[in-house]
């Protein structure tokens, strides 16, 4: 029998904790407005993360630092209004929660009672445990992050993936198991050595979402516009395109600019009708104004 609530429930922490436990893959997607979250829900996703990766593929920013609490907020409650049955996760943005407690617990609570998330993710393990313990304790349940951190990843070496070696696997679980101390009740794995992330996932209790992680994690999670090809550009490795979107939205605008430069659009059926008397009324009438 399936751990995944059915029946219009929302999916809740623990049904991520027992879809682990009875080895049920958990799938995560993100989605940062109301028609993709209302596709992610309607496709049975079990959790929909508003990323802030969502700073480059809606907002077009180079990378995901400068978005603001502000944006991420606008882009939350979308996805909140098209999620009814996945657990909605909130990405805090860079500069929202590293400073102190204070500032961690304070943004988390705006993601919450502002914008209806379940749920807060935070990057990076040391200083950003501690942050995630003071948000666990403030009631908002935590989402943890290691690997490649976005956030940070230029001063970390770059966009490259993590755990190459065996000193920084341990690394990586050292700071996995920072996160997992703090309370966290998930955590996502992402651009590690599918070798090294099964060795540390086996390590860690909570449930282990994959990006760039191998197969041997309790999940997996991508961004939307890249499995739906929507945005340009070469797609990272660990990336799997399910369709290209972004072709079919040009050509569809193509043959739209098409149709109406050649008067082919609207025609008859998109038109509204007018009842020939009036029609002649006011032809009748025009001459006069
Ligand atoms: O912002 C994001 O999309 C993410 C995923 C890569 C997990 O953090």
């Amino acid at each position: 029998m399936s751990s995944r609530p059915s029946g219009g429930e929302r999916v809740g922490i623990t049904d991520l904790a027992r879809m682990k436990a009875n080895g049920e893959r958990i799938v995560m997607v993100t989605a940062y407005d109301f028609p993709s979250a209302g596709a992610a829900d309607a496709a049975g996703v079990d959790v929909v993360l508003v990323g802030d990766s969502g700073a480059m593929t809606v907002l077009g920013y180079d990378s995901t630092v400068p978005v603001t609490v502000d944006e991420m907020l606008v882009l939350c409650r979308a996805a909140r209004r098209g999620a009814h049955r996945p657990l909605l996760v909130a990405d805090l943005p860079f500069g929202s929660y590293e400073a102190s407690d204070g500032d961690a617990v304070a943004t988390s609570q705006r993601f919450v009672k502002e914008a209806g998330a379940d749920a807060v993710k935070l990057e990076g393990g040391g200083a950003s445990a501690e942050r995630a313990r003071a948000i666990v304790r403030a009631g908002i349940p935590v989402m943890g992050h290691v690997g490649l951190t976005p956030q940070t990843a230029a001063a970390g070496g770059g966009f490259r993936a993590r755990g190459r070696t065996a000193e920084e696997a341990l690394t990586v679980l050292d700071a996995a198991r920072s996160l997992e101390e703090a309370g966290c009740f998930s955590i996502v794995f992402e651009a590690i050595p599918a070798a090294a992330a099964a060795q540390i996932a086996q390590c860690i209790r909570v449930p282990v979402i994959g990006i760039g992680a191998g197969s041997d994690v309790d999940g997996q999670v991508l961004v939307f516009h890249d499995l739906l090809g929507i945005h340009n550009g070469a797609p990272a490795r660990f990336v799997k395109r399910y369709d290209a979107l972004r072709e079919r939205m040009i050509s569809g605008l193509a043959e739209f600019a098409d149709d109406v430069r050649s008067s082919r659009y609207p025609a008859e059926e998109h038109t509204y009708r007018m009842p020939s008397e009036e029609r002649e009324r006011l032809a009748r009438l025009l001459p006069g104004r």
